[in-house]
C-alpha cells in the first residue's frame, strides 16, 4: 500500500480518484481549498481511516506551505496535481482579459510546479517516487483543430512544457513525471456531454499510474496509457 497526495479532491476527477484509490486501502492526502464545501469528500473521509483531509488553495503560496505542514513526517509515494480551472468559456481573440489569463496559469502551471517543488524531499524519500499531472489533450498543439480557447490551451500546454523539464531533471534521481489527459469526462468542467464518466477515466489513469516506467517519464499519455502528440 502506497501514500497519494492528492490536489482539488472536493469533487470531479479529484472525488473520484480519493474514492477508488481508498477503496482498495491506499492511504489518501486528500486536499481542497474549502472544507466546508466538501460534503461528499468529508463523508469519505469518514467512512474510510485511511483518508486525510488537508486544506489547501494550490493558487495560495501561504496556504500550500501551511497544507504541508500536515504531512510532516510522511513519505509521499505518488503526488496527483489534479486541481484545474478553465478559465472563462468565452475568451475568444477580441475578448482576451490578462487577468483571466493570469488566474488560469497561476492555478493550473504555477501551482503544481511549486507544489511539486515544495512537497519533493517527502517524495524523495519513497521508493515509489511518481509525480503525476492532470493536463489536457487540449494543451496539444498538434491535435488543435478547432482553435479558441487560448487560456485553457496555453496553460496546458505551458504546463507539458514544464512537466517535460522537471522529468529530465529528476530522472536521475529516480522520479517519474507523467501527464495524464483523463479523457473528456463528465464533470462540472467537462460538462453534461462528456463522452466518459468519472469512474473509467480514473480507473483508467490508476491502472496508468501503477504501471508507469522510468521510460516512460516525460511522457503525455491518454487515460488508457496512449501517448498523445505534443
Ligand atoms: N473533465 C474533463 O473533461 C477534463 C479534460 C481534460 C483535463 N481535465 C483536467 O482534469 C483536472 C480535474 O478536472 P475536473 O473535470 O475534475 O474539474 P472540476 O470538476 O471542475 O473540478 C476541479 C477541481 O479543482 C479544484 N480547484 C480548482 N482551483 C483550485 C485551487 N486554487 N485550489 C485547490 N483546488 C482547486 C476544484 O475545487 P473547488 O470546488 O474549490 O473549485 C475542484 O475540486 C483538471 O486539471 C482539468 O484541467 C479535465
Amino acid at each position: 500500500m502506497a501514500n497519494y497526495f492528492i490536489t482539488g479532491t472536493n469533487r470531479g476527477l479529484g472525488l473520484e480518484f480519493v474514492s477508488q484509490l481508498a477503496k482498495r486501502g491506499e492511504t489518501v492526502f486528500a486536499t481542497c481549498r474549502n472544507l466546508e464545501n466538501a460534503s461528499q469528500l468529508t463523508a469519505l473521509a469518514n467512512d474510510n481511516k485511511n483518508v486525510r483531509l488537508i486544506e489547501m488553495d494550490v493558487a495560495d503560496n501561504v496556504s500550500r506551505e501551511q497544507g504541508l505542514k500536515g504531512i510532516e513526517g510522511e513519505v509521499i509515494d505518488v503526488v496527483i496535481n489534479n486541481a484545474g480551472i478553465y478559465g472563462p468559456r468565452n475568451s475568444n481573440f477580441g475578448g482576451l482579459k490578462g487577468d483571466d489569463w493570469s488566474n488560469v496559469l497561476q492555478t493550473n502551471v504555477i501551482a503544481p510546479l511549486l507544489l511539486t517543488q515544495l512537497i519533493i524531499d517527502r517524495v524523495r524519500i519513497s521508493a515509489i517516487k511518481k509525480l503525476i499531472f492532470l493536463t489536457s489533450k487540449m494543451g496539444s498543439i498538434e491535435d488543435n483543430q478547432g482553435g479558441g480557447a487560448y487560456i485553457y490551451r496555453s496553460s496546458k500546454s505551458a504546463l507539458n512544457a514544464a512537466v517535460k523539464s522537471l522529468s529530465i531533471d529528476l530522472k536521475s534521481q529516480g522520479f517519474t513525471a507523467a501527464m495524464l489527459h483523463p479523457g473528456w469526462v463528465r464533470t462540472d468542467m467537462g460538462g453534461p456531454n462528456g463522452l466518459i464518466d468519472t469512474k473509467t477515466s480514473v480507473q483508467g489513469m490508476v491502472s496508468v499510474i501503477d504501471n508507469l516506467t522510468d521510460e516512460q517519464s516525460g511522457q503525455f499519455l491518454n487515460y488508457d496509457g496512449q501517448v498523445i502528440p505534443w
